[in-house]
């Protein structure tokens, strides 16, 4: 199994991740390390905690990392997640409780434990990867790569042109991608795609498992925080494509492409990916500035992602 850490801004689409990795069984999840983004940090560590319950996952340690992010207010999600964070869901509490060490430093621990290089998933603004990175360089031979989602090639929601987890953080961004280690962008291109039928989502609300119900209401959490904007994403399996992208990356189409994060005006957050074939003008006179390549999802299997998603938390038959 893939060793992989979660870095999780829990958020309505980081629950359907974090259940989908826990089941998954080519993927052991050695530990969560927490952001403020869809919520605030507190609400994020405890939404975690209760949906690790819902999943009946064994003892992974969850942290704490980051309040606000690099320079910036944290800035609420909650017409998109709620005020909770997990839209109309309410969960039950749980005896599990984090860890009392920062994320930073739990992940330290946890990269330097592993057997195995580790691969670090981050589906939240990238403060915490960012810290780590930071203050652990040599951390970097322990890394296999990062798996991000996050940025866009082409349309943004947070802004026109900027997806939230970079936007919310595009300092923290730009950090993780110039650290030297291996990157992967999940990005709109394609999280915007992957989702389950609207009747699929409602036959899970009415079944009887807890699990079910759970992942239905949350799948489903678009219609009921209502506004016509949101309810075309209704379905939407969001962050959890990313883990999809760990386990099956045949259904995707990517490029390794040169990328950078805008840090300034009103483009702030946005990913630029030069899709040129040709040097421009730019590169012949020396003005391009830095850009890292990154591996960069463009297409995805739509169905393939749903039905791996489904199967893995034994809800195909909702199909
Ligand atoms: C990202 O922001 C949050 O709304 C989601 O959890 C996802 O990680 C999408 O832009
Ligand atoms: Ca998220």
């Amino acid at each position: 199994a893939i060793p992989v850490i979660l870095d999780v801004d829990t958020g309505v689409d980081d629950a359907l991740a974090i259940l989908f990795a826990v089941k998954h069984p080519g993927i052991n999840v050695l530990g969560i390390s927490c952001v403020a983004g869809n919520a605030s940090l507190d609400r994020v560590v405890e939404n975690t905690l209760r949906v690790l319950d819902v999943a009946d996952a064994p003892s992974i340690p969850v942290a704490a990392g980051a309040r606000r992010p690099l320079l910036e207010p944290a800035r609420s999600a909650s017409h998109v997640h709620g005020e909770s964070g997990l839209g109309t869901l309410q969960l039950p509490p749980t005896d599990r409780t984090a860890e009392s060490i920062s994320s930073i430093e739990l992940m330290r621990r946890l990269i330097l434990d592993s057997p195995r290089p580790v691969t670090l998933v981050g589906l939240a603004p990238q403060t915490n990867l960012a810290l780590l990175l930071r203050q652990y360089p040599d951390l970097v031979k322990n890394i296999e790569r990062i798996v991000f989602m996050g940025g866009s090639t082409t349309v943004g929601n947070a802004t026109a042109v900027a997806e939230f987890n970079v936007w919310h953080d595009p300092e923290a961004a730009a950090i993780v991608l110039d650290s030297g280690v291996p990157t992967f962008m999940y990005g709109l291109d394609v999280f915007n795609q992957v989702a389950i039928g609207e009747q699929v989502a409602l036959s899970l609300v009415r079944s009887e498992s807890n699990l079910a119900q759970v992942v239905g209401r949350l799948l489903s959490n678009r219609i009921a925080l209502g506004s016509g904007r949101n309810a075309e994403y209704t379905g939407l399996i969001g962050d959890a494509g990313a883990i999809c992208a760990l386990v099956d990356p045949g259904a995707l189409t990517t490029q390794m492409l040169p990328l950078r994060v805008q840090l300034a005006g009103y483009g702030r957050g946005q990913t630029l990916v030069d899709k040129r074939t040709h040097p421009g003008e730019d590169i012949m006179h020396g003005l391009a500035g830095d850009w890292e390549v990154a591996e960069v999802a463009l297409d995805v299997d739509v169905d393939r992602y749903a039905r791996l998603f489904l199967d893995t938390l034994g809800l195909g038959s909702a199909l």
